[in-house]
């Protein structure tokens, strides 16, 4: 039997394609590349001796979506991390994040329900609460007023996720609530891989860090937090692609929709990041302290008891692994993928 893995040759997604076929899984990639490179199937190879089955298809094309399914018979459940996700960039084109967003998903949960496929694994994220009613975060803490349309996007198919199990009690997904993935591979051979500016903390500061940028603008400096920054729960890739086969392994045994959030139980803030970049790495990382960026809240971090009470599954690595990692694939990879 085969999994497949939308947005497989992404960040998280061939991260996670990666401890699947370590473990003895068959992926199967099904990825756009609108925000990756087909190089990615390259390392994977190179990193697990397997290159995975891959379709350059668009989930929002139901038809070839379809086809997929078709061909592949044996596919047993999905890990769906297929998705646009920059929050300023669907904050100035909401339309195509909902059109994507919504729309992949609902083909894609027609394509299963044609084919017979009754598992799911759902990519969603922390921003679904907002600015969280509480912290720690708990998987029942009250979702909030997301503050850009990516979010919202991961909401409503959270919702449409729970609406599809009522009406299809035999089905289960697992719905994984991400809070900072950072790191890479300790290959150095794969990692985060942002087009142009990096809008995301961690790969701002591996490129200051290695010097193809001065200094990092750090966001705000007057939050109610102990040092003025914003403070945030950062994972490391691997811990969260090992979270994905935990969920997938319980989701084969429940027919429930579940939610986790899949974090470390710790909140770092951006100096706290540079101070332990530059110690992790020996690198100098300046920066300057600039005004708040719009959107931007002041906490946030899990309460990780949920992943580990039933998944079995809790965060390993720790901000010295997560700087080094990332440092080792920059520094490897100064230009990211080059195809
Ligand atoms: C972290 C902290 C910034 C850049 C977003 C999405 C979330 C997920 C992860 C998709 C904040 C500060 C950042 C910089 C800075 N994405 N910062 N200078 O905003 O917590 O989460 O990315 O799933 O859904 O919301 O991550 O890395 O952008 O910011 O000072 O150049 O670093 O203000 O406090 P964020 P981030």
């Amino acid at each position: 039997m085969s999994i497949l893995i939308t947005g497989g040759t992404g960040f998280i997604g061939s991260h996670t394609v990666v401890e699947l076929i370590n473990i003895g899984e068959t992926p199967i990639i099904v990825d756009n590349l609108s925000n990756s490179k087909e190089i990615v199937l390259d390392r994977i190879q190179t990193v697990t001796g397997i290159r995975p089955k891959f379709y350059k298809t668009d989930l929002c094309d139901a038809e070839a979506l379809d086809r997929v399914f078709a061909e592949n018979p044996d596919i047993e459940s999905v890990i769906h991390f297929a998705s646009l996700k920059a929050v300023g960039e669907s904050v100035a084109i909401p339309a195509t994040y909902y059109y994507n967003n919504l729309v992949s998903t609902l083909n894609l949960c027609e394509a299963m329900k044609k084919h017979g496929v009754k598992i799911m694994v759902f990519s969603s994220s922390a921003t679904v609460y907002g600015d969280p009613a509480e912290i720690p975060i708990k998987e029942t803490t009250p979702l909030g007023i997301t503050t850009n349309p990516y979010g919202e996007t991961k909401k409503m198919i959270e919702r449409i996720l729970a609406d599809i199990h009522k009406a299809n009690p035999d089905w289960s997904v697992s719905i994984l609530r991400y809070f900072n993935p950072v790191g890479a591979h300790k290959s150095g051979l794969m990692g985060e891989d942002p087009k142009g500016i990096p809008n995301n903390l961690f790969p701002y500061v591996t490129q200051v860090a290695t010097g193809r940028r001065p200094f990092l603008s750090v966001f705000g400096s007057d939050y109610d937090t102990h040092d003025g920054t914003g403070v945030r729960d950062y994972i490391h890739v691997v811990d969260l692609a090992k979270a994905h086969l935990c969920a997938l392994r319980r989701a084969r045994t429940v027919n429930a929709v579940e939610h986790f959030n899949v974090g470390t139980g710790h909140g770092y803030s951006v100096l706290d990041i540079v101070k332990a970049f530059e110690s992790a790495t020996g690198r100098a990382v300046p920066y300057k302290l600039v005004d708040r960026r719009p959107g931007d809240i002041a906490t946030c971090y899990a309460d990780a008891t949920k992943a580990k009470e039933i998944l079995g599954w809790q965060a390993e690595y720790d901000m010295v692994d997560m700087c080094r990692d990332a440092d080792n694939w920059q520094t490897k990879n100064p230009d990211g993928y080059v195809e």
